[in-house]
């Protein structure tokens, strides 16, 4: 068992000794390490199952260090810095040539952000270096958005989740690239396209599809529930259709009366997708765990934090 606790010095301590912990962000928990440990990296993608082709996010405490990590920074990326930092951004920058290979699967390239999160920033403070922190979930499953969420999947593996309570926004980073200056959203996430496009103006996203990811998280199948899950529009009629299954249906807003279910969930009573997006994986575990045939999740309306829940939905179900 890891231990759950809120004693940053703690955390302070595993991290020097080149080991990790769980990290609590306003988005997700990740497994976080000293950038310069190779042990502590290496262990990361050990436990966490992840291929070394896919990098991390390397996690600061202030714009002060960023020119530690990265270089050239094109001027929408410092505009972008400055309105939502720290908050649930990731930039996909050039990096500084002592950034190690592992963190970057090799790249140019490095991805950074400032969490919006008093424990993560107390912590990060606390360090001589910066850490690099994936969501704590194993490859491929749901994001942890509890300290319990990163015990129940690594138990032994880590010694310490530090405790920061649940995420507030619940859903990743949005992550910004640049091609020749320009910016590309890679990763919908905690800020919606919209909220991005008036710091901006049009930008383009990475079509979903596409096969060789930029950002390796962009798989298709990510995200997903060990049950069987189905996302659709017309929860009424899904319902109907499976009525013999032991069902679990997560609502976006209005729960339907219907005999045949026994366990839902609703992501925002008020149809707030705000609130949507930051019950979207509790609702998920807690239906994972409740030993199913089948999980039912009902679209969210297609605009703002709802096309990020949509996307996560979409991957959960391949
Ligand atoms: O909200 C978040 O971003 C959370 C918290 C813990 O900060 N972290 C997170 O990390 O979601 P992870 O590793 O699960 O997702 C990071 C994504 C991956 O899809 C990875 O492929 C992409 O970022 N990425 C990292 N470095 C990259 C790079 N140099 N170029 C393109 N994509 C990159
Ligand atoms: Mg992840």
């Amino acid at each position: 068992m890891s231990i759950i606790s809120n004693h940053i010095d703690k955390a302070v301590e595993i991290l020097k000794d080149e080991d990790i912990i769980g990290l609590p962000t306003e988005t997700v928990y990740g497994l976080a390490g000293n950038i310069y440990s190779e042990k502590a990296i290496r262990k990361i993608f050990e436990v966490k199952q992840r291929p070394l082709y896919n990098p991390l996010i390397v996690h600061l405490h202030s714009m002060g260090q960023l020119n530690e990590i990265v270089k050239n920074v094109p001027s929408k990326a410092k505009k972008l810095a400055e309105v939502f930092w720290p908050g649930p951004l990731t930039l996909i920058l050039e990096k500084n040539c002592d950034i190690p290979d592992l963190i970057t699967a090799g790249k140019k390239t490095v991805a950074v952000r400032i969490p919006n999160h008093t424990v993560a920033l107390e912590l990060l403070r606390k360090l001589p270096f910066p850490i690099a922190a994936p969501s704590a979930n194993p490859f491929n499953r749901i994001s942890p958005t509890s300290a319990q969420h990163v015990e129940n999947y690594f138990k032994d593996d880590i010694k310490l989740v530090l405790d920061g309570g649940s995420c507030k926004n619940g859903l990743e980073s949005t992550i910004v690239a640049f091609e020749n200056k320009e910016p590309i959203i890679l990763r919908l996430g905690s800020i919606s396209i919209e909220d991005i496009e008036k710091t901006l103006g049009k930008v383009k996203i990475k079509n979903k599809n596409e096969t060789t990811p930029d950002a390796p998280g962009m798989l298709s199948k990510h995200y997903s529930p060990s049950t069987n899950t189905y996302l659709t529009s017309n929860i009424r009629g899904m319902i109907e259709k499976h009525k013999h299954k032991n069902m679990g249906v997560l609502y976006f807003s209005t729960p339907l009366k219907s005999e045949n279910i026994q366990h839902f969930e609703v992501l925002s009573k008020s149809g707030n997708l705000n609130e949507a997006a930051s019950n979207l994986y509790q609702a998920l575990h807690q239906l994972d765990s409740m030993n199913l045939d089948i999980i039912l999740a009902e679209k969210a309306p297609d605009i703002g934090l709802g096309k990020s829940i949509n996307d996560r939905l979409e991957r959960a179900t391949k």
